[in-house]
């Protein structure tokens, strides 16, 4: 925690509150008393809205039947990685979601990280690299797209090609998709399941969590099209399973059937946001480098000009600003942060004059 004169930046949610239509039916289900275990049968509600909403989204037809509920994302993850996964090392791109890093190991499996050159102008998947990494062994590609923190949204013609290197190494895929709507304008969210050729070996984890603010509420969906699959999750032990929340499973009905217009409004601030933060870091840290953030709210900074092996826990102590460490997505690697975006513009404003007085 962190006292009372310090700027939040750092943790992966929104300073707002979320869509009205679910506030309303959270409201309701609260004061009908829906509030005891969950319906471990609603799979069928929130996979018909989230089939409506990735349709209008991102023109994907979601296979029927295959959405399954798990409790948070991560939570989901485990389950795929311990009882999904075949055994072997699984890979992962770096810098990462910090929790993956311990995620893996925990889950029984080596971890194979595929680092990203922090001096490549464009943050794109490496093929050659994956390649390697299953010529080596690796079995499992947990793919995160779009991409917390690179703030990438994968091209289809990128993530084809990952399909290909997976296909000729009868490898399988995790895609963790939870940031898929929180594409900004100008790029395009591609589900990975959307491709060709990739249900046989994928199985993807989606959740309104990110984008309508519900990460306390614990409804994550798996996208699991492989019948095969789908029965030998069901047969995970109860115990695996656990986590699953009511007022997750209705916030999600409600944000997927009728969270459209929230969520386009959220998308302008943000685009509006990063392109503020744009003309921050010139002003106030011109040598900080940041790739264009293409989705997401959460900005990846390179601040190694500013000369400080960590600049987070500087801004910390100098500029009262928390910020996350960069070498907490990539062990080692020096000089980056990331950076929270989704607030108001005033306080966006403050958090980048803290920190280039703290670092500069
Ligand atoms: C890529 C990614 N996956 C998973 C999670 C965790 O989601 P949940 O809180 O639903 O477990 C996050 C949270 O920031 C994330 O960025």
């Amino acid at each position: 925690m962190v006292g009372p004169d310090v700027l939040p930046a750092w943790v992966a949610e929104m300073d707002y509150l979320t869509a009205p239509p679910v506030v309303d039916a959270l409201t309701r289900l609260v004061r009908e008393g829906g509030t005891g275990y969950p319906n471990f049968e609603a799979g069928g509600a929130v996979g018909d809205a989230y089939t409506g909403f990735a349709r209008r989204r991102f023109g994907w037809s979601v296979p029927t039947g295959s959405v399954m509920l798990a409790g948070h994302s991560l939570g989901g993850i485990r389950l795929l990685l311990e009882h999904w996964a075949e055994p072997g090392p699984v890979a992962v791109h770096l810098p990462a979601y910090h929790p993956f890093l311990d995620l893996i190991p925990h889950s029984g499996h080596p971890r194979l990280d595929l680092p990203l050159d922090p001096d490549a102008a464009e943050a794109r998947m490496d093929l050659d690299q994956l390649d390697r990494a299953f010529a080596s062994g690796a079995r499992t590609l947990l793919l995160c797209n779009p991409h917390n923190p690179w703030g990438r949204a994968f091209t289809r013609e990128e993530l084809e090609g990952v399909r290909d290197v997976v296909t000729a190494h009868g490898a399988r895929v995790i895609a963790d998709e939870i940031h898929g709507p929180l594409v900004l304008p100008g790029a395009a969210f591609t589900p990975y399941l959307s491709l060709p050729g990739t249900t046989e070996h994928a199985v993807a984890v989606v959740a309104a969590s990110k984008a309508f603010n519900l990460a306390g509420l614990h409804c994550a969906q798996l996208i699991v099209p492989a019948e095969e699959f789908r029965e030998r999750l069901e047969a995970a032990p109860f115990l695996d399973r656990l986590g699953l929340s009511p007022m997750g499973i209705t916030a999600a009905v409600a944000a997927y059937a009728e969270g459209d217009p929230w969520l386009d409004a959220l998308l302008a601030r943000l685009d509006s946001l990063r392109a503020q933060l744009g003309g921050l870091l010139a002003e106030h840290l011109p040598e900080a480098r940041m790739r264009p953030l293409e989705a997401t709210y959460l900005a990846w900074l390179d601040l190694r000009a500013y000369g400080h092996e960590d600049p987070a826990t500087v801004a910390l102590d100098k500029g009262r600003v928390r910020l996350d460490p960069g070498a907490q997505f990539q062990p080692g690697l020096p000089g980056h942060a990331r950076l929270n975006v989704a607030t108001s513009p005033e306080r966006l404003a403050e958090i980048v004059a803290r920190l280039a007085s703290a670092i500069s």
